[in-house]
């Protein structure tokens, strides 16, 4: 990975007024110097279905590869029913299909949402968390960013206008270029320097030998 991290980001709505589009587009304006945000929309996601799974429409190759591309994730959340909005789980799901061909496993990750109600997506931002293990992305515990009471807070072209949230989203995005940089392999041997055959480890998982 170059000292560039280039995040991708997918919001699990395809609403035009979206809150969580527009809490995409505000973060997009707030990350840290040395990174950007791309947009990846889910608009033109099929339903999932396992029999097509090795022969993907093309829109799920581009999906891929747009999260293979990318060093990080920024996930951003509706709450349906205390969970996650089916187009954001089915995109997931195509995105770790076939077996063994996962696009998501071992990058980072953040989560963050917006909703009408009190609790700002805290139940659906729980959840997701859990499947994102499932997938193996390595994801930031803090700040939890859950944007309630959103109407109040995007003006009616859907600009971010809370300062605290902005605040808010800076600091998630500072930690999760932070963390990515700390989980990324490391530069190959050749460029250290260091010979191979000189290192040793005591696991038989993850070593070099
Ligand atoms: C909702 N909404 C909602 N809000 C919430 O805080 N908790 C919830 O469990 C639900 N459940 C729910 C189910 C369904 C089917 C819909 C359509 C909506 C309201 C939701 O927060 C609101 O519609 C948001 O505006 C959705 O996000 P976007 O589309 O603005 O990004």
């Amino acid at each position: 990975m170059s000292s560039h991290v280039r995040i991708l980001g997918i919001a699990g709505s395809l609403r035009r007024g979206s809150y969580n589009q527009a809490a995409l587009r505000a973060a997009k304006l707030l990350v840290p110097e040395n990174s950007e945000i791309d947009l990846f929309q889910l608009d033109d996601i099929p339903m999932f279905n396992e029999d097509e799974e090795k022969r993907p429409p093309s829109s799920i190759l581009e999906l891929k590869n747009r999260i293979r591309r990318a060093d990080a994730l920024l996930i951003v959340t509706p709450e349906y029913n205390y969970s996650i909005p089916g187009v954001l789980k089915n995109a997931i799901d195509w995105a770790c299909r076939p077996y063994g061909e996962s696009a998501w496993s071992g990058k980072a990750a953040a989560i963050m949402g917006a909703s009408l109600g009190a609790i700002g997506t805290a139940r659906a931002q729980h959840h997701l968390r859990q499947i994102l293990v499932a997938l193996n992305l390595f994801t930031v515990n803090q700040p939890e960013v859950a944007i309630a009471d959103a109407a109040h807070r995007f003006d009616e072209n859907g600009n971010l206008i809370h300062e605290p949230t902005k605040q808010l989203i800076q600091e998630l995005l500072k930690n999760l270029v932070d963390w990515t940089r700390r989980i990324s392999p490391a530069p190959a041997l050749e460029a250290t320097g260091v010979n191979s055959y000189d290192l040793t480890t005591s696991d038989h998982a993850g070593g070099l030998r």
